[in-house]
C-alpha cells in the first residue's frame, strides 16, 4: 500500500492545485506498488495516471471545476492561461503588489495559523490597453489557478432584481470552487450610468456585490478591474486588499516594452532613436504600441530583411497614433 507520506503528499498537491507534484507522486505510488510485487494494482494505477495526463494535455481537466450550476451559463467563462507576469512591463509599484499577493497567497497556511487572512482581492484601475485583463491572467497562471472571468454582460439583465440572485451564485461559485475570479469591465456594477430608473436597482445591486465582496472568505482570489476611477464609489475601495493604479506607460517603459516584444527580431538602436520612439510613444498604451511592434516585425519578415529598423517602428506608432485621432 501507499505509505502515509505519499498520501499526504498527493493531498497536498491536490490541495495546492499543483498537478504536476500529483502526477509525479501517483507515479511513485505505482512504482512502489510495483516493487512490492502487486502488479496488478501498479498497472490500474499507470493506465489511470496516462489517463489523467491525456485529459491534461487537453485542458478538458478545467471541464471539471467548471462549477456545474446551470444558473452560471453564460456568466462564467473558464480558461487556463499561460501567459507569465515577466512577460509583461509593469511599474516597481505594480511588481511589488504582485510579488506580495503571491507570497502571501502561496502561504496562506502559514499566515492562517497566526489568524492571518492572505491578500486576495484586489482593484485594478486605468485606461484601456494598460494591461488590467493580461495581470488576471498572468496572476491565474503564475497562482496555478484555473481563470474565471465572469461576463458582465450576461450578468447585468434588464430585469435587475434577477442580477443579485446571479451575483449570489457567482460568490457560491467563488466559495466552493478554488479559482481566480475576474469582473472585468467592473463599472457596469460599480456605476450610476443607467437611467435614472435603474439607478436605485443598480445600487442595491452595488450593495450586495459589496456584502458579498466583504462576507467572502473562500480560497479564491477577486479581481476587478474597471476604467473609470471617478464612477467608482468610494465604499468600494475599503473592501479590496489592494487597490492598483494602471497608466500609459513612461519612457522608460515604453523602451522595455519594444524590447520585450521585439525580443527576437534583431533589434539593436542607438540612444538618439530611443528617444524617437519614446517621444511618439507618448499618450499610446501598452495595447497600441505592442500593435506597432507587432506590425514592425510583420513587415521586416514580408520584406525579408534581416532586422527591424527604427524608423519603421516609429512610422508604426506614428500610424496608431493617427488611427486613434481619427475615432
Ligand atoms: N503592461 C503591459 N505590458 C506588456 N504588454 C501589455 C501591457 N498591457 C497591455 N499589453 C498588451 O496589450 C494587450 C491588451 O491589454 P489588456 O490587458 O487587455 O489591457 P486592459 O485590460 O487594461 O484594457 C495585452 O494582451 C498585451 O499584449
Ligand atoms: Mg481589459
Amino acid at each position: 500500500m501507499a505509505t502515509a507520506n505519499h498520501i499526504k503528499s498527493l493531498l497536498q498537491s491536490h490541495v495546492t492545485g499543483d498537478n504536476e507534484k500529483f502526477i509525479t507522486i501517483a507515479m511513485q505510488v505505482a512504482a512502489h506498488e510495483a516493487r512490492q510485487g502487486h502488479s496488478k494494482l501498479a498497472n490500474e494505477l499507470k493506465q489511470l495516471i496516462d489517463q489523467a495526463k491525456s485529459q491534461k494535455n487537453r485542458n478538458s481537466n478545467l471541464l471539471l471545476l467548471v462549477p456545474s450550476k446551470k444558473e452560471l451559463d453564460g456568466i462564467l467563462e473558464v480558461s487556463q492561461p499561460k501567459i507569465n507576469l515577466a512577460d509583461l512591463t509593469f511599474s516597481e509599484k505594480q511588481i511589488d503588489t504582485f510579488k506580495r499577493i503571491i507570497k502571501e497567497y502561496k502561504q496562506q497556511n502559514k499566515l492562517r495559523n497566526h489568524n492571518l487572512e492572505p491578500r486576495r482581492k484586489l482593484l485594478l484601475i486605468g485606461p484601456p490597453g494598460t494591461g488590467k485583463t493580461a495581470t488576471a491572467s498572468a496572476l491565474a497562471n503564475e497562482l496555478k489557478l484555473p481563470l474565471f472571468t465572469i461576463r458582465l454582460d450576461g450578468l447585468i439583465t434588464k430585469f435587475m432584481g434577477e442580477t443579485a440572485t446571479k451575483l449570489r451564485h457567482v460568490f457560491d461559485a467563488i466559495r466552493t470552487t478554488r479559482g481566480l475570479y475576474f469582473f472585468d469591465e467592473f463599472d457596469a456594477i460599480g456605476s450610476d450610468r443607467m437611467s435614472p430608473n435603474d439607478v436605485g436597482e443598480i445600487r442595491r445591486v452595488l450593495n450586495s456585490f459589496l456584502q458579498f465582496l466583504e462576507q467572502d472568505d473562500s480560497d479564491s482570489v477577486i479581481v476587478a478591474a474597471t476604467n473609470y476611477k471617478k464612477l467608482l464609489d468610494p465604499a468600494l475601495f475599503r473592501r479590496f486588499d489592494d487597490v492598483l493604479n494602471y497608466d500609459l506607460p513612461t519612457q522608460c517603459q515604453v523602451k522595455a516594452l519594444v524590447e520585450n516584444k521585439l525580443a527576437h527580431f534583431h533589434l539593436s538602436m542607438p540612444d538618439k532613436a530611443w528617444k524617437k520612439i519614446e517621444e511618439v510613444s507618448n499618450g499610446l498604451s501598452h495595447a497600441e504600441i505592442t500593435r506597432a511592434c507587432e506590425d514592425a516585425a510583420k513587415w521586416m519578415v514580408l520584406e525579408g530583411k534581416d532586422s527591424v529598423s527604427s524608423q519603421n517602428i516609429v512610422d508604426m506608432l506614428e500610424d496608431r497614433k493617427k488611427a486613434k485621432s481619427n475615432v
